[in-house]
């Protein structure tokens, strides 16, 4: 079975196919992502406007590559697989529109998919993974701790009050001048720094259920920041190591509450599975391997280019429910908000 996965919920577009592999996992015929960090980095962060625009631009393009890369035509292919939400209702649009647009001019039938599903879903395409599994998805958008128990069957154990792991790592960076997106800048800054210059909040740490709330540890930054300010590159370091030493402690608790709840009510865990952006950090990657050794758990990070957001999730979310005869039809609508457990209570911020 072969899917084409079109991705453009935020500023990322992508289009690539994948393969079913005899046995499970999915190998990737072509995987094309551009993105467009360039054309958002002026303002600090992604302008929907500019977003949905630059989707248009490109994605018929990026779609031909994709097919061309991996050797096929609509022809060949048994699907058409779209991202339908949650993100940037503009972007989601083009994505959505084309992907009907190419199953219905090629008969083919059409999966709309949720982008955080696909997520969720990656490390069954890369390492053939079992259900159940605990599920740690922090990107600039999300911050989830979730029990993935099967296709269509999540339960969402902790997500973020305020802002997302990414986030806090951008409005950081922001804060101290660095550029846009802040996460790498700030993980490099914090290679030189010390760690324990800086005593700041460990928001959550012990607390029952498995939520995370950042915006506190963001305003200590800011506060301790002004403090001392004018800042010289070495208090800049100083402060990026604090932060950053302050989320890795953050988020081992809040895993190891997570694993007590999934223990609680979904039973044992196959994995601890690691997406999004964030996962590319290494001091967070080092504390992932700790926490799951300790736990007893296996670790499954997929690599950093499918950690990020990218069109091959999305195919292989296409081929999962395909496989189940879970189609869908023209009528489908964009989600802008789209959470993955339904009966989670819905998130302050929105973050689903
Ligand atoms: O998954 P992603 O590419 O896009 C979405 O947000 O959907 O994640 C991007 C986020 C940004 O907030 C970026 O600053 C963060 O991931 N990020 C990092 C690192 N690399 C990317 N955060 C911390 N350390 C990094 N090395
Ligand atoms: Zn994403």
């Amino acid at each position: 079975m072969r899917v084409l996965g079109i991705e453009t919920t935020c500023d990322e577009t992508a289009a690539s196919v994948v393969k079913l592999k005899v046995g499970g996992g999915g190998t990737i015929l072509s995987n094309e992502v551009m993105s467009q960090i360039a054309e958002h980095a002026a303002f600090g962060g992604v302008v929907p406007e500019i977003a949905a625009r630059a989707h248009v631009d490109v994605l018929d393009r990026l779609v031909v590559r994709a097919l061309k890369d991996a050797g096929v035509t609509l022809k060949d292919i048994d699907g058409v697989a779209a991202a339908a939400g949650p993100g940037l209702i503009g972007g989601v649009i083009v994505g959505l529109t084309t992907g009907k647009a190419l199953a219905l001019a090629s008969r083919k039938p059409f999966i709309a998919i949720n982008h955080l599903e696909a997520h969720a879903l990656t490390a069954r395409m890369t390492d053939n993974i079992s259900f159940p599994y605990l599920l740690l998805l922090v990107s600039g958008g999300h911050t989830q701790l979730i029990a993935v128990r099967g296709i269509g069957d999540y339960v969402r154990l902790g997500t973020t009050i305020d802002d997302a792991v990414g986030e806090a790592f951008d409005k950081t960076a922001k804060m101290l001048g660095l550029p846009y997106p802040g996460g790498p800048h700030v993980e490099k800054e914090a290679l030189k720094g010390d760690p324990m210059r800086f005593s700041f909040p460990r928001p959550m740490a012990g607390r029952p259920g498995a939520d995370f709330s950042l915006s506190g540890l963001k305003t200590a930054v800011r506060l301790e920041a002004e403090r001392i300010a004018p800042l010289t590159a070495t208090d800049i370091s100083d402060l990026c190591a604090s932060f950053q030493a302050a989320v890795v402690d953050t988020i081992a608790d809040r895993i190891r509450a997570a694993l007590k709840l999934f223990r609680a009510t979904c039973g044992t865990p196959t994995a601890l599975v690691v997406a999004g952006g964030v996962a590319a950090n290494g001091a967070i990657r080092r504390t992932l391997t700790r926490t799951a050794n300790e736990m007893g758990l296996k670790l499954v990070v997929p690599p950093p280019a499918l950690c990020t957001d990218n069109g091959a999730m999305i195919a292989w979310a296409g081929i999962e429910r395909l496989g189940l005869g879970l189609t869908d039809d023209m009528t489908f609508a964009a989600r802008p908000r789209w959470p993955l457990d339904a009966n989670a209570a819905p998130s302050p911020t929105g973050k689903a």
